[in-house]
C-alpha cells in the first residue's frame, strides 16, 4: 500500500499536516509516543477522509527507532512514498545545565533520526522510481543563535537544511525531491512542552502563524518541489532581508520581535 509517513502528528504542525494530507486522499502512517492521541487521531482521520491510517508508537530519542519504524513498514507491506519528518522539541536550559543524555536525545529527534529515517527509506524510493521528503526545520536555521537557551536548536535546523540540499543534489536524478519547511513562531504545543510559553506569549500576534497555515504552505511548497519553504510573508521578508544586515543588528531586532529570545 502506498502511504505517507508523518512523525509528530499528535500535536501542532504534524497534526495539521496529517489532516491536510489525508483530506487529499493520502494513506498515513503516524509516528509518535502518545498512543491514546495516535489512536484517536487515526480513527478520526479514517472516518472523516476514508483513507487508511496506521500508527506506530515510537520514541524517536532512541537509537533503534528508525530501524523499528522501517521494520514496521516492511511487516505491514507499506510502500512509503512521502516521508514527513516533523517531530521536534527544544531544551529550555543553557547548554551546560542540561545533561549530556538530554542534549543527545534532542539532537537525535531533530537531526540524527531525520537522517537515519531518510537513509533507510531511500533505497526503496530509488527502486520505486521516486518519492518526496519533507523535513520540518525552522527559521531558526537562519537566525542568530539564542544566547540564553536551546543553543543547539538553530544549528541543528541549519544542518537539516543542508541535509535537504544534499539529498536534492544526490537524488533529484532518481525523481526524489526533498523540501525543508521553515516556520517561524507557530501556535502549537511546542512552547508549552519546552517550558518557553512565557516567552512565546511576549511575541506579538502578527508574528505568529497557526499550524494549519504552516502545513498548507509546506504542502504547497513540497508539491512544487521547492527546496526551502519559509512559511509566512513576514518570515520570508525577515529571512531574505536581514541577511544583508550585520549580525549585531539582527540580534537587536530579533530580541525586540521575539520576546528576548536572543538575549
Ligand atoms: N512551534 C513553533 O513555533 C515552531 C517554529 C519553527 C519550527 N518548529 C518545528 O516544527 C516541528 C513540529 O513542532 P510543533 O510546533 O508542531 O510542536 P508540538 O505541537 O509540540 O508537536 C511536536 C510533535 O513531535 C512529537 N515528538 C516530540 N518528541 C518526540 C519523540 N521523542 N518521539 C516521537 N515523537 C516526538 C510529539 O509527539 P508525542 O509527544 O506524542 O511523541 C508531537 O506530535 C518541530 O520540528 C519544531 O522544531 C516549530
Amino acid at each position: 500500500m502506498k502511504i505517507t509517513m508523518i512523525t509528530g502528528p499528535t500535536a501542532g504542525i504534524g497534526k495539521s499536516l496529517a489532516y491536510q494530507l489525508a483530506e487529499r486522499g493520502e494513506n498515513l502512517l503516524l509516528i509518535a509516543r502518545r498512543e491514546e492521541r495516535l489512536k484517536n487521531i487515526s480513527e478520526e482521520i479514517q472516518n472523516k477522509y476514508n483513507v487508511k491510517v496506521l500508527y506506530c508508537v515510537t520514541d524517536l530519542t532512541t537509537q533503534e527507532a528508525p530501524k523499528n519504524i522501517y521494520n514496521f513498514c516492511k511487516e505491514h507491506q507499506l510502500d512509503i512514498s512521502t516521508l514527513v519528518l516533523n517531530a521536534g522539541y527544544q531544551i529550555n536550559t543553557r547548554l551546560h545545565e542540561a545533561s549530556i543524555e538530554d542534549e543527545e536525545a534532542c539532537l537525535r529527534v531533530l537531526g540524527l533520526s531525520v537522517i537515519m529515517q531518510t537513509k533507510l527509506h531511500l533505497n526503496d524510493l530509488v527502486k520505486r522510481g521516486g518519492g518526496k521528503i519533507m523535513v520540518v526545520s525552522s527559521i531558526a536555521a537562519f537566525a542568530p543563535t539564542s544566547k540564553e537557551f536551546a543553543v543547539l536548536y538553530g544549528p541543528v535546523k541549519t544542518f537539516m537544511n543542508r541535509f535537504v540540499e544534499g539529498i536534492n543534489g544526490a537524488y533529484n536524478k532518481d525523481n526524489i525531491y526533498a523540501t525543508s519547511v521553515c516556520p517561524g513562531f507557530t501556535t502549537t504545543e511546542f512552547h508549552e512542552m519546552s517550558g518557553t510559553q512565557e516567552r512565546m506569549d511576549k511575541v506579538p500576534s502578527f508574528m505568529k502563524m497557526t499550524a494549519d497555515e504552516v502545513a498548507k504552505e509546506g504542502i504547497a511548497g513540497m508539491d512544487k518541489k521547492k527546496e526551502i519553504v519559509i512559511t509566512g510573508g513576514l518570515n520570508r521578508f525577515l529571512v531574505n532581508t536581514l541577511k544583508f544586515f550585520p549580525r549585531s543588528l539582527i540580534t537587536i531586532i530579533g530580541n525586540a520581535l521575539a520576546g528576548g529570545r536572543y538575549k
